[in-house]
């Protein structure tokens, strides 16, 4: 399928508009949950893979802890260690503090992790499922996390890959010119990153899982729910119709694999590193 042309908005036009992240994801709390299950999956064996990675922490950082699944579940694994969850979102926060058990005893920050507002050095372990993909410039965030770990301080987070949305992103090439789908960074410009920064023990994987659903739009509706809406600056700003979904639907189904199922691939890449 060819690209269509589209408006020249400058080297940030795939990438989310930070001032509409956090409403929408303060949006999406009250259900985000019920619909997280990828979400979910991703971080429990990242929670995994730092359980018995060196000393507890003093203090931890869960960032972009969105409802605090896993803010909580990190309390459990390290009680000894004091927890901040800090989200963009406050409304994300709002819904931890009255639905999360344990809330009382963390510190809620409503900050941004390209400039978290944390002092240098001042952290252990910094935990962050799902989040960073809503950067504007990952590079800026892992420059923040190293700012604020101390010395030996352990840094376990996860993000979606390029090839995250890949069907979808197809699909709607071929029926606009807009951006349907942020652009997810590559395994490669994150291990750059990480190096860059000077981290040590660099572990990186990739995978890919791939969902099925009953058809576009439930996928599409499944992202609203979770607070991923599409946030790009070359985003549609008029309502799609539903000639226009139609299409979309239309073109998926012409992609290979995908004439009697709708199935959309995440990229997970995981990294567990130490400053
Ligand atoms: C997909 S949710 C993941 C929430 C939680 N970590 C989990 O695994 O359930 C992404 C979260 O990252 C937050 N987020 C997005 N951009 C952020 C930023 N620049 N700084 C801090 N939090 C951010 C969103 O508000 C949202 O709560």
């Amino acid at each position: 399928m060819n690209s269509l042309p589209r408006p020249d908005i400058g080297p940030f036009a795939d990438t989310p508009e930070k001032r509409w992240v956090g409403v929408s994801f303060g949006a999406a709390a009250v259900g985000y949950d019920g619909v997280a299950a990828l979400q979910r999956e991703v971080g429990e064996s990242l929670l995994a893979g730092i359980r018995h990675l060196g000393p507890p922490p003093a203090r931890m950082l869960d960032l972009g802890a969105g409802t605090g699944h896993f803010s909580g579940l990190l309390v459990a694994a390290f009680p000894t260690a004091e927890c901040l969850a800090l989200d963009i979102a406050e409304g994300m926060l709002r819904f931890l503090r009255s639905h999360r058990p344990g809330a009382d005893g963390m510190g809620l920050v409503v900050g941004d992790a390209e400039a978290l507002p944390l002092a240098d050095e001042s952290v252990d372990l910094i935990f962050s499922n799902m989040a960073f993909q809503w950067c504007e410039r990952l590079d800026r965030a892992i420059s923040e996390c190293c700012r604020v770990l101390r010395p030996g301080g352990r840094l376990a987070f996860s993000t979606f890959g390029e090839a995250t949305l890949g069907e979808l992103r197809m699909a709607w090439r071929a029926v606009d010119g807009y951006t349907h789908v942020n652009a997810f960074a590559t395994r490669r410009s994150v291990e750059q990153e990480l190096r860059a920064q000077g981290f040590t023990k660099i572990r990186l994987d990739a995978r890919t899982l791939r969902r099925g659903y009953p058809s576009v739009l439930a996928l599409m509706k499944e992202l609203k729910a979770l607070g991923a809406r599409n946030l790009t600056r070359n985003r549609p700003r008029h309502l799609l119709s539903r000639h226009t979904l139609e299409r979309v639907s239309e073109a998926y189904g012409r992609l290979p694999g995908m004439a009697s199922a709708v199935t959309a691939s995440f990229e997970v890449l995981t990294a567990l590193v130490e400053k």
